[in-house]
């Protein structure tokens, strides 16, 4: 195995490689390395000047994040040393970058004299996204290089910039055409030939900006409500222009040391690697065969069907879409080109790029057409007997390698597989409305899914830009099914004495997109009373049911799409205004049922709701249809408007502590009854004082 850092020579350059697969993150041992191999380079008097430069498929991309919270034991030469020692270099170090460098890997470069990259490489600071701040030098240093206003957007939004960008904003200062260290090592030479000087980007001036600042902190006060971590970027960026540079690292270290101790920072880095860990299957290993998915067909241009086919044509795979009339073909495909056409307005996309996916979607009545695709996704009416039909249909026209999907958001998906003789390649593939804009799919297994169709839904989520995350067949799968409990407080609270303005407060508060009743506006009010509908035929009589739902929507409001919900609408504007009709409703509704209205605490609305959705994750670990907690806030985080500086409803959990949350669950199950009973899991956890992350 080579060394993490190697130093070679080629001529009179020496070569600093850093070899630390798959990312080169600069873990103890790479910082330890760096220092020595650029210490070799100094002693020996052949070498002129050196290069550093990436191993295998990129760059530096920062620190290792696995080492955070366990500096203690990590040891090794800190990053700000070896910044120091290589900015202090006599010989001139040319950082060479493919790849990506970010975060500390871009910093090490900024501390080297020069910077050359291959067109494809890009660099960035994106410790913001793990509720960090660049902690070796990034905010003294960028800024001083590209001034106030774009160090700000590129250090507290965390933008990635590709090399001919770069090279325009001045961070690099070559872009190289063919093979990098041939040319990094041309490029060297010809700074030894010129005896050019050492460039050090603390020595140059940085003029303030006092209208950039401003600007940009309203701009971050909405665009990231809630997160510490914008803020403490942009306090940095001052701080380079307001300090000496030595006094400015000492500033950006401490408020670096803030965040890295910060919950927030925990949470968004436990949503890092949970998005990267709910692609790992134990028993459909990293090595299971997957199909090829070449193309590909929708049934139904719907709400769902429409943004569906749209991710297949963003992805360059041709996709044909399927309608009962041709009516229903032309709506679908307006409104796939209204979308399109609203990105190329706001300059998000070329007319080209549009006309070159809208040729990718196909329509047709003709199931015929439809029969080679290698997958096709059904998103036709929420009827079983209509889905079955589809379904039988598909079974006799499809080729037999072809994956058959359905995007169904509240049936069996093995009463549906049942419906053909390969229920092996059927799966549920749960999208998220807008299809085309959320990025959670919930891949549905059903009891017969082969590994194979499970292996390739979750390649092709990522394929098409989803975060893939696999869960079990049952009400609701895992996302909709916690969200029940939690709709169900909510409305239990109205009766009890809250107002709907009240209860979502307490959830924006904390942080979310949107409480529940704007959410339920958003969704239609009426998808949610047939659901709960259908749950009431089933539902014993020792339960409570809330008939609140059927108030409003037999006053016909269905939320926004007819301007009028939980909460009242004006025309063309999606600002819920509470609604003095909606409060008589809550309070005749309440003296229906005979319920004293009381005054309710926003800490036992954020219990109440919170703390039920809680609970039904524990269920859906115990029960296997969430394979890890974090798989459960990863979905809520990609799919339901929670924060990523909250973690998930399950990081909050263990945030709070299980022995809390389960006390608190134990009491309400003894005051009100039986929707109530804890998780065995959770019982479990609490008892033995542990966390869902000991899983
Ligand atoms: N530390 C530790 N592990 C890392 C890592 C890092 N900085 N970056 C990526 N990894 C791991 C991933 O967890 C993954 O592990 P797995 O295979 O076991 O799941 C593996 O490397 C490959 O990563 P991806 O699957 O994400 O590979 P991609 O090719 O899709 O993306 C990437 C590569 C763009 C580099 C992406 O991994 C990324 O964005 N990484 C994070 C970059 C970052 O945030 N850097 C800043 C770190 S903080 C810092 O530097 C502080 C400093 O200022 C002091
Ligand atoms: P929709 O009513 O907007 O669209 C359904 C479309 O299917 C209609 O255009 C209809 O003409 C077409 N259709 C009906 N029967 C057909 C058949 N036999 N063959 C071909 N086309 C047929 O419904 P929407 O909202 O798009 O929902 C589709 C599916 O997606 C449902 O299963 C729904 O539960 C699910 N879903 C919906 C979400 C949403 O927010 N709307 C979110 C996630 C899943």
């Amino acid at each position: 195995m080579p060394d993490l850092v190697e130093f070679s020579k080629r001529g009179a350059i020496g070569v600093i490689t850093v070899n630390n697969p798959p990312v080169n993150a600069l873990a103890a041992g790479v910082r330890d390395g760096l220092l020595a191999c650029m210490r070799q380079g100094q002693a020996d008097d052949a070498v002129k000047a050196m290069i550093l430069i990436g191993g295998g498929r990129t760059m530096i991309a920062g620190a290792d994040i696995k080492e955070f919270g366990n500096f203690d034991k990590a040891g090794g030469a800190s990053l700000h040393d070896v910044n120091a020692a290589y900015e202090s270099s006599p010989k001139p170090i040319v950082a060479a970058i493919h790849g990506t460098a970010l975060g500390g890997g871009l910093e090490i470069c900024l501390a080297c004299h020069y910077r050359v990259a291959v067109p494809s490489a890009q660099v960035g600071l994106p410790e913001v996204k793990l509720g960090l701040l660049p902690g070796a030098g990034g905010t003294q240093r960028l800024p001083r290089l590209v001034g106030v206003e774009t160090a700000l957007d590129l250090i507290a939004r965390g933008r990635f910039v590709a090399a001919p960008k770069a090279k325009d904003l001045g961070i690099i200062d070559a872009v190289v055409d063919g093979d990098l260290l041939d040319g990094a090592v041309a490029f060297a030479e010809t700074l030894v030939a010129d005896n050019a000087p050492l460039k050090k980007i603390r020595d140059l001036d940085l003029a303030d900006d006092p209208a950039a600042f401003e600007a940009f902190e309203k701009q971050m006060a909405r665009e990231a409500r809630g997160y510490m971590a914008p803020r403490h970027c942009i306090e940095c960026v001052r701080a380079a222009v307001e300090l000496p540079f030595d006094d400015g690292l000492t500033r950006e270290r401490e408020l670096f040391t803030e965040l890295l101790t910060s919950t927030q920072s925990k949470a968004q880095i436990h949503i890092f690697f949970g998005e990267r860990e709910v692609a790992k299957i134990p028993d459909v290993p990293k090595d299971t065969g997957q199909k090829p998915i070449r193309s590909a067909a929708v049934i139904g241009a719907g709400t769902m069907g429409g943004g569906i086919a749209m991710n297949f044509a963003n992805a360059g795979i041709p996709v044909k879409i399927l309608e009962v009339d041709q009516a229903g073909l032309d709506r679908g495909l307006g409104i796939v080109a209204k979308n399109y056409a609203n990105t190329v307005a706001k300059g998000r996309l070329s007319q080209a790029a549009m006309d070159a996916r809208m040729g990718l979607i196909q329509p047709t009545l003709d199931y015929a057409e439809i029969a080679d695709a290698d997958i096709v996704v059904e998103a036709v009416f929420e009827e079983m007997d209509i889905k079955k039909q589809v379904f039988q249909t598909l079974n006799e026209v499809m080729n037999r390698e072809a994956i058959l999907a359905t995007n169904t958001s509240t049936l069996d998906v093995d009463e549906i597989a049942a419906a053909t003789d390969r229920p092996e390649l059927v799966i549920g593939t749960h999208f998220f409305s807008p299809a085309n804009v959320m990025r959670l799919l919930e891949v549905v297994r059903g009891a017969k899914s082969s590994k194979e169709t499970i292996a390739t839904a979750m390649a092709l989520g990522k394929k098409i830009g989803k975060i893939a995350v696999l869960v079990g067949n049952c009400d609701g799968f895992v996302g909709n099914r916690m969200l029940a409990p939690y709709m169900r407080e909510a409305e239990f609270l109205l009766e009890e004495g809250a107002r709907p303005e009240q209860v979502d407060k307490v959830f924006t508060d904390l942080g979310f997109a949107m409480g529940p009743f704007t959410m339920t506006d958003m969704a239609g009010v009426d998808v949610g009373w047939r659901i709960e509908k259908r749950r009431r035929l089933t539902r014993s009589d020792n339960l409570r049911t809330s008939y609140l739902v059927d108030r409003v929507c037999e006053a016909g409001r269905y939320g926004q799409k007819t301007g009028a919900g939980y909460y009242k609408y004006e025309p063309g504007n999606r600002r819920p205004i509470p609604d003095p009709e909606v409060a008589a409703m809550i309070e005749a509704e309440s003296a229906d049922r005979g319920i004293e209205r009381r005054e309710i605490s926003d800490e036992e609305i954020l219990k109440r709701c919170f703390y039920a959705m809680i609970n039904e994750g524990a269920k859906c670990l115990e029960e296997g249809m969430a394979l890890r907690a974090v798989d459960i806030d990863v979905i809520y985080t990609a799919g339901y408007g929670v924060p990523r500086y909250l973690g998930g409803p399950m990081f909050y959990a263990d945030q709070v502590g299980l022995k809390s949350v389960y006390a608190d669950i134990s009491k309400y199950h003894e005051e009100l009854g039986g929707y109530w009973e804890p998780s065995a899991l959770l019982a479990r956890l609490a008892e033995e004082g542990k966390g869902f992350r000991d899983l």
